[in-house]
Parts: C-alpha cells; sequence; structure tokens
C-alpha cells in the first residue's frame, strides 16, 4: 500500500530549486560541521594526489639515480604527511557521520512534532503508508544526500580536479589527453547509475505490493476460501512477483555490465597514455616514475567518477524526498488555537449548539443548521440510523473538527476562543473500538493523567469495575497487553479505557458504545463502570444498549444531521414516531432477553 506513495512522481521537478534551497537551511545550524568536514575531504585528496606525485619522486629522484638521501627525506615527507591525513579520515568521516544523523533526527523530530499538531481530517486523507514513508525512507534519503551526499560529490570534484592539476604539472599534453577521456567517464557512468536506480524503485515497489498481497491474503484468508478466489489471487500474485523479478534481472544485468564498460573506457585512456607517454620516454620527453604517476592517476580517478554519478542520480530522487516531506511539514491543521485564546483552568460542561452546520468536505453537508443545549451534568443518549450524524456531533464536541457556521459554546463561551487543550484535557473519550497502545495495563490506564500514582490507577480501575479481571492475569496490573491490545478481549479493552477516562477526570464524558456483543458479565461491568463516570458530568453517549438510552435525561433520535426526535424514554415510546419504530425493531428483542431468564443465555447457564 505504501509505495503508491513514496515512488509517486506527483511533485514535479518545476520547484526544484526552492527545494534545494530549502535542503540547504536543514544543514545551516550546523554550518561549522559542514566547514570542517568540507576542509578534512580537501585535505584528504589533496594529499592523495600527492601522495601518488611523491611515488613519481621516489623512482625517478631515488629508484633510478641510486640517490639513498633523497629516497629517505622523500619517505620522511611522506610518513609525516599520512598522519595529518589519518586525523583529515578520521575528522570527516566521523563530521559526517554525525550531521547524517543530526539531520534525520531533526526531520523525525519535527515531522513528529507537526504530526501531533495536524488535524484529524489530514488522517482522513492521507494514508498511514504515505506518511511512515515520509518519516523512513524519506527522511534517510534526505539525511544521506545532505551528509554523505556533500562528502563523496566534494571528494569527487576535488581528487579529479587536484589529479589533473599534478598530471599537468608533469606533463600538459598526455593530461590533456585524460581530460578529454574524463566527461565521457562521466556520462556513461551517469547513464549507468540511474537506469539502474530506476530498476531497483521498480523492485522496491513491487516488493511492497508483494507484502501487501501476502497481508490481505493471509488476513483475509477465509474470505478468499469462502468465495473460491484462490485461482484469481494466484494469478494476479504471479503478475507481480514476475513482474519484480524482470526488474530485478534488469537491475542485476545494468550492474554487471556498468563497471567493466568503465572499466573498458579507462583502458583506453590507460592504452593512449602508456603509449604516448612511452613514445616520450624513448626521447626523454617523461620519466619512468611519470608513467607510473599518469597511469596511477587514470586508474583512481574510476572511483571519484562512479561516486559523482552515483550522487547526481540520486540527487533528483532525494530532492523528491524532501519536496514530500515539505508538504507533510507545511500541511496547516484545519483546527488550530485562535492568537489569544484561553484556558479558563475550570470547565463547568454546559454545551450548546447553535445553529451549527458542518460537512467533513467542502460543498458536504452533515449537520444542518443543528441546535441543541445540554447542562452541566446532563447524559444525551444519541440514536438513529448509521451515516445519521451521531459521531460527527462528538467530533464537533471534542473539536476535532470545528463548525462550518453556527457556533458550539462551552460554559456559554464559543469554543473556538478556548485554547484546544483546554477542551481536550477536560474531555474523557472511549470509543467504539477503543484504542490501547503497547505496553502495560498500568501504563495504559495511567495515560489518562501521566502524573497519577500507581493507587489513583488501580482506584479508577475499581471504580469502572476492571479490577476483578485485571487481578485475574499473572502479573496483573504489569501484564502487557500487546500491540494494540490484541491480547485483550473488547470489553476488557473497553474497561481499561473506562478506568483511563474516569482516572483524567473528566467534565465532559463522550462515548461510543461498541456493537459488538460481549458477555453478560462484562456487559454489567461496562454498565456499572460507565454510570460511575457519568456521574455529575456532561456525558454524550452513542447508545446501542437499551439500559443506558434509558437511563439517558435526553435521548436524540439523529437522521440525515437533524435532530428527528427528542425527549426521554417514555416521552419518546408515547409518541409512537421514530424512536418507538426504532426502539420495537431494534430493541425489543434486547428488552425481551433482559427480563426473560429463558432467552438470556447467560441465565440458562447458571
Ligand atoms: N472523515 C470523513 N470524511 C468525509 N465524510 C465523512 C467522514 N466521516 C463521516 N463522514 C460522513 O458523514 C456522515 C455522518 O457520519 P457519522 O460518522 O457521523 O455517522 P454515524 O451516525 O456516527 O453512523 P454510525 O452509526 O454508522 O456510526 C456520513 O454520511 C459519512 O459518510
Ligand atoms: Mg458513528
Amino acid at each position: 500500500m505504501s509505495d503508491e506513495y513514496i515512488e509517486e512522481e506527483e511533485f514535479s521537478g518545476a520547484f526544484e530549486g526552492r527545494v534545494f534551497r530549502r535542503i540547504l537551511t536543514l544543514i545551516a545550524p550546523y554550518k561549522m560541521w559542514v566547514v570542517g568536514f568540507l576542509l578534512s575531504v580537501v585535505v584528504v585528496s589533496i594529499l592523495d594526489a600527492y601522495f601518488t606525485y611523491l611515488s613519481k619522486q621516489i623512482i625517478d629522484q631515488g629508484i633510478v639515480p641510486g640517490n639513498r638521501s633523497a629516497l629517505v627525506s622523500i619517505l620522511l615527507q611522506y610518513g609525516g604527511l599520512i598522519v595529518v591525513q589519518c586525523v583529515a579520515v578520521f575528522g570527516f568521516i566521523y563530521l559526517t557521520a554525525v550531521l547524517g544523523e543530526r539531520v534525520r533526527y531533526d526531520l523525525r523530530q519535527s515531522m513528529f512534532n507537526h504530526l501531533q499538531a495536524l488535524s484529524l481530517n489530514y488522517y482522513s486523507r492521507t494514508p498511514v503508508g504515505w506518511i511512515m514513508a515520509r518519516v523512513n525512507s524519506d527522511s534517510d534519503r534526505v539525511s544521506e544526500m545532505v551528509s554523505w551526499g556533500i562528502v563523496d560529490s566534494t571528494w569527487g570534484v576535488m581528487n579529479i580536479g587536484t589529479s589533473l592539476i599534478f598530471m599537468f604539472a608533469i606533463n600538459w599534453r598526455l593530461a590533456l589527453i585524460v581530460l578529454a577521456i574524463i566527461p565521457i567517464l562521466l556520462v556513461v557512468a551517469v547513464f549507468f547509475q540511474r537506469r539502474i536506480l530506476r530498476e531497483y524503485r521498480q523492485v522496491r515497489k513491487f516488493n511492497s505490493k508483494i507484502t501487501g498481497a501476502y497481508n490481505e491474503n493471509i488476513t483475509g484468508v477465509r474470505v478468499v476460501k469462502a468465495l473460491g478466489r484462490e485461482p484469481e489471487n494466484m494469478r494476479e500474485f504471479d503478475g507481480l512477483t514476475g513482474s519484480m523479478y524482470r526488474s530485478a534481472y534488469r537491475a542485476a544485468w545494468l550492474s554487471a555490465l556498468f563497471l567493466p564498460s568503465v572499466q573498458m573506457i579507462s583502458a583506453l585512456a590507460l592504452g593512449t597514455v602508456v603509449y604516448v607517454g612511452g613514445l616520450q620516454a624513448t626521447v626523454g620527453g617523461m620519466t619512468i616514475g611519470g608513467i607510473q604517476a599518469f597511469v596511477a592517476y587514470v586508474t583512481s580517478m574510476m572511483w571519484p567518477i562512479q561516486d559523482l554519478a552515483r550522487v547526481f542520480a540520486e540527487l533528483q530522487l532525494s530532492i523528491a524526498s524532501a519536496e514530500r516531506i515539505f508538504s507533510l511539514l507545511d500541511a496547516v491543521p484545519s483546527v488550530q488555537d485562535q492568537p489569544n485564546s484561553v484556558d479558563p483552568g475550570e470547565i463547568r460542561g454546559d454545551i450548546e449548539f447553535d445553529h451549527v452546520s458542518f460537512g467533513y468536505e467542502d460543498g458536504q453537508s452533515v449537520l444542518k443548521d443543528f441546535s441543541l443545549k445540554v447542562k452541566q451534568g446532563e447524559t444525551i443518549a444519541l440514536v438513529g440510523p448509521t451515516g445519521g450524524g451521531k459521531s460527527t456531533i462528538v467530533n464537533l464536541v471534542c473539536r476535532f473538527y470545528e463548525p462550518v457556521s453556527g457556533t458550539i459554546r462551552i460554559d456559554g463561551r464559543d469554543y473556538r476562543e478556548l485554547s484546544m487543550h483546554a477542551i481536550q484535557s477536560r474531555i474523557g473519550m472511549v470509543l467504539q473500538t477503543p484504542h490501547l497502545f503497547s505496553g502495560s495495563i498500568r501504563e495504559n490506564i495511567r495515560y489518562g493523567r501521566l502524573n497519577a500514582t500507581d493507587e489513583e490507577v488501580e482506584r479508577a480501575a475499581k471504580l469502572v469495575g476492571a479490577d476483578t479481571f485485571i487481578r485475574t492475569f499473572s502479573k496483573g496490573y504489569d501484564e502487557e497487553v500487546g500491540e494494540g491490545g490484541s491480547l485483550l478481549s473488547v470489553g476488557q479493552k473497553q474497561l481499561i479505557s473506562l478506568a483511563r477516562a474516569i482516572l483524567s477526570n473528566p467534565q465532559i464524558f463522550i462515548m461510543d458504545e461498541a456493537t459488538s456483543s460481549v458477555d453478560t458479565l462484562t456487559e454489567s461491568l461496562i454498565q456499572q463502570g460507565m454510570e460511575t463516570l457519568m456521574q455529575g458530568r456532561t456525558s454524550f453517549v452513542i447508545a446501542h444498549r437499551l439500559s443506558t438510552i434509558k437511563r439517558a435525561d435526553r435521548i436524540l433520535v439523529i437522521e440525515n444531521g437533524t435532530i428527528a426526535e427528542m425527549g426521554t424514554h417514555a416521552e419518546l415510546l408515547r409518541k409512537r414516531g421514530k424512536y418507538y419504530q426504532l426502539y420495537t425493531k431494534q430493541f425489543r428483542s434486547q428488552m425481551e432477553q433482559a427480563f426473560n431468564p429463558f432467552s438470556n443465555p447467560a441465565a440458562q447457564q447458571a
């Protein structure tokens, strides 16, 4: 799933200059480090070229004329400089690696912070896989580019440059031949690197599709089997693996061809150099050490040329990566604190919807001119057909979204004047599919209020009736819940979420009741837990349980984003309207179960 988004090229290269300048701002705080490693790289490459020159001197001034003192003095010079080079090598490897990590850290940190601030509508528009790709592969690619990319290209240019300078100093005619060969080598290398990179990107794309296919077919195995879709699935899968194989094959073929091609061209250059140099040597225009130095320069030039080609090929990818990261960082939260927003300290919990209209997207109308006044401590049950707008109402109370028109007031004050934190920290919410974080039960309950003591955590669990089942675990409160709470049942997760909510002592309590059936004992535990929580707090419950609905101060039947009916259970039944119909269709069986011991499975077992 994710790779559609990793590799998409929806950000064209049109703004590359702007993006490139912005990439540079990432390393701006570390200017001194960059200066440090660039200096080190310069020192290393100058010395590299100089060492080759020294080896020429050793042959021409030491070995050939048999001059022992010259030999020793050149070797001493060599020895001294090698120490300098070692220090410089240490310097640039260390500084580059640390800078890369630093930039990766900064990028991830700012993405994480920004993701925390973004509103829910960003998450409903943007697949998780896309976001994860930004956080992982894109931040890796950008940090690599600003660290090793800079080093490799500097090293490449310096190495070729200094080698050329020494070559011109030794013999300018031969140096001209080498200079002519370099662009050819570069073009060939860039061509290969680009093609290879493209094939590898294809491989990665197919690879993640294959992972996705495995995932879907394993998790959905029952549906696949029930519908007899195995042959089609196998055909599809075969198509995917086949395409991946072909890309991988092409990448392997190109990689294998790349080095020999570059080698062939260098060999041609070498051959020419040796031939022309040899001819000159016979007439005294060139020393043996000189020819040897040329051979060494040309041979060692292959590596920087490859590096340059690779960096060049990757540059475009990194810019695309950076552009996607910046698009995430630039996404503006649709719901934000307004300037001068306040935290009043206390919130009582009076809530008013004043002619509120809302849609998730432009032009969409989910709530229409919705008005409602809820007094502190009141319990409102929301019922009605699916898609009617019940969850939307509580989303607005939590200020996950804000009204398109109209006003929501908390304690008589437009809630946009309050800070998000002021509102959301006073709301306790239990979702339809409660989410637990991996960690222990204790940690999950404490998430409601981070500074709660162990005693407070346990008291909260006792209050909602979760304590008993928690103690049946061998590690009790320290039992691990697994990723997303996968080691617990739905009912248990709900109870822990209730404990978490009560621990934060919210003034407003919101619950999207689970429709999934839990056993009767857990059911009544959850019921009691909810009642404890609702006492004295303004509560909105999207209710499926008859018992919750009956206890509510007011029941709202929500249909097409408006209040179709409102009143208590008894009032609405008398009216014989929509609620009556709902009740007779949906709740009568529950009702009968509750009052007829013979239709209640738990009672039968007892
Ligand atoms: N994130 C979203 N983006 C766009 N439209 C949405 C979004 N969430 C909900 N809707 C739409 O808003 C309408 C109301 O949805 P809502 O979730 O409030 O219904 P509901 O009454 O809670 O239904 P259910 O009982 O099935 O939970 C639906 O038509 C739905 O398609
Ligand atoms: Mg809903």
